[in-house]
């Protein structure tokens, strides 16, 4: 009988050696003329144990970790005999961090072959597109509003409402387009789900086209990002070739086309109206609104842009799920929301959880605390926009609301995790300079007073009048919350203020903390 192994294809896992150890198991099954199918799959987000490889038995996946083409043959020899190994790491679906999770959108990433629609379909997939036909437009926004999704993006709009005032747009043409910049420091859950579980992302997109009258689709996916344009252009192309994209999606009166765009590379291009410019093939510069996308978007139609996990929840909802899903979260935040687990901590990765949580179950927890096993003394939430949280805020359950009552917002889901060594001020500054760097240019409070933000903050760390200049901060930071076009601007005081707000002993002239704790 066929020993099939499998071994994750994602980008993170291949950056430590994924491809490797699937060459020198393939090897070693040739060598000794075993009968091996290696099947490449998405991870399942315990990036730490990565190259993590499972071996499929009667009692379920064995999964092995980290492996590394130094090892790989012992742990073909343990898979082969069922013996002991170091690296064994039991039932895959049994290991804690993974059990502890509730995985309704990454229900199959890690666990399919992303390329295999069959694979999709026999683990639920395009059920929900299914009952989608059956229901029709009003039954599918029925559901949508039911499940109390909003948009993982960042800014958490509802997303019924949305396709509601987008099917009620009257126009010729209409689109739908996900928003695969994810330029969000620490955030990576876009990209697995593309490499790991790409169908599920269409079958979103295509529900989605069907509840507003659109045909046609775009996902815009940031350059860095090439294994997911690959993944998601090869599953395209099944998906077309099965017949559940295309015309006549299932035999149904419904057409619905998608296309992958490449973007050229700049955080501000992940802003919606941006992202349209960028996608119209002009320079990505923010468009005031109003109008909407929902009224004017793409090439000036009703468009529907939704977050890569906007989209991946969808089929889980319309497979009958839309009260399964409303069940979990707390206040207005309902559902799960897939959390990343990133910067300096020890159990990195994908966790995907129902709303509630606290941060400090997550960072010490879940993530074990700091890789560098120092005290954990910061974490940044929501990407580079996010406020600095001390530990007196752990108890910050992760909730849209209760984040934004303490000058916080979860935006995407990045939890960057800084331990005892960092210096405050110097990622106050960084936020001014990303800002500069990054800002379209459109207003001026953004993109002359980040300009003035990083002058000015440098300024405090030579200790240059430091309570005059710390009050020249404090007034930018309002000028700009206040008075820019969109949200880079806008939001950037949020990691400065939070940052002078708790951490305002790093604020000023050496000695720095750290040299006075020496
Ligand atoms: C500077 C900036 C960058 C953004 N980057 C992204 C991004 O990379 N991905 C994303 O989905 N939304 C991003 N957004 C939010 C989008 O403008 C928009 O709210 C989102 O795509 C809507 O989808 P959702 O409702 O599903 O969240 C960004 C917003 C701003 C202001
Ligand atoms: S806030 Fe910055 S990025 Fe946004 S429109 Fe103004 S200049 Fe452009």
């Amino acid at each position: 009988m066929t020993m099939r192994v499998y071994v994750s294809r994602d980008a993170g896992a291949v950056a430590v050696g994924a491809d490797e150890v699937a060459l020198v198991l393939g090897l070693a099954a040739s060598k000794h003329g075993l009968d091996i199918e290696i099947v490449r799959t998405g991870s399942r987000g315990l990036y730490w144990l990565e190259p993590m490889v499972e071996v499929a038995m009667p009692q379920g996946r064995i999964a092995f970790g980290p492996v590394t083409e130094f090892n790989a043959n012992s742990v073909l020899d343990a898979m082969i005999s069922g013996g002991p190994h170091p690296l064994r790491l039991g039932v895959a679906g049994e290991i804690p961090w993974l059990k502890r999770q509730t995985r309704l959108t990454f229900a199959r990433c890690g666990v399919i072959d992303p390329r295999a629609l069959a694979d999709y379909r026999a683990h639920g997939g395009y059920k929900g597109l299914e009952r989608a036909l059956a229901l029709g437009s009003d039954g599918i926004l029925a559901d949508v509003t039911a499940s109390g999704l909003r948009g993982r993006g960042g800014a958490g709009f509802p997303t019924g409402i949305k396709w509601k005032t987008v099917a009620q747009a009257s126009a010729d043409r209409k689109f739908i387009v996900c928003n695969a910049d994810e330029g969000d420091s620490g955030t990576f859950a876009d990209r697995m789900i593309m490499e790991g579980d790409p169908f599920v992302v269409i079958e979103g997109m295509t529900i989605a086209g069907i509840a507003v009258g659109a045909s046609k689709g775009y996902i815009y996916i940031r350059s860095e990002y090439p294994h997911a344009v690959e993944a998601m252009n090869a599953a395209i192309a099944a998906a077309k070739r099965g017949g559940t994209l295309g015309a006549r999606i299932g035999g149904s009166n419904h057409s619905f086309d998608l296309e992958v765009r490449v973007g050229a590379g700049a955080y501000v291009c992940g802003e919606e109206t941006s992202l349209l410019e960028s996608l119209e093939g002009r320079r990505g510069i923010v468009r005031a609104k109003p109008p909407l996308p929902a009224h004017k978007g793409l090439f000036g139609k009703p468009t529907v842009i939704n977050n890569v996990l906007s989209f991946a929840a969808i089929p889980f909802i319309l497979a009958g799920g839309a009260k399964v899903y409303a069940d979990y979260g707390m206040g207005r935040s309902r559902g799960t929301m897939p959390i990343q687990l990133a910067g300096n901590i020890r159990h990195g990765g994908l966790f995907e959880t129902a709303f509630g949580i606290t941060l400090g179950e997550l960072v010490d927890d879940v993530g074990g605390g700091t890789f560098t096993g120092r005290p954990v003394r910061a974490v940044q939430v929501g990407g580079p926009l996010g406020a600095y949280f001390p530990r007196e805020l752990f108890d910050t359950p992760f909730d849209y609301e209760a984040f934004a009552a303490r000058d916080g917002l979860i935006g995407h889901g990045g939890i960057v995790v800084f331990d005892d060594s960092v210096d405050m001020a110097k990622q106050a500054r960084f936020a001014m300079e990303f800002c500069a760097v990054e800002s379209c240019g459109k207003c001026t409070p953004c993109r002359i007073g980040s300009t003035r933000g990083v002058g000015t903050i440098d300024k405090i760390r030579r200790g240059e009048r430091v309570a005059e200049n710390l009050a020249v901060v404090e007034d930018l930071c309002n000028t700009m919350k206040f008075g820019s076009l969109c949200a880079l601007g806008g939001f950037t005081p949020y990691p400065v203020m939070s940052a002078l707000k708790h951490f305002r002993e790093d604020f000023g002239p050496a000695p720095t903390r750290l040299e006075a704790a020496e």
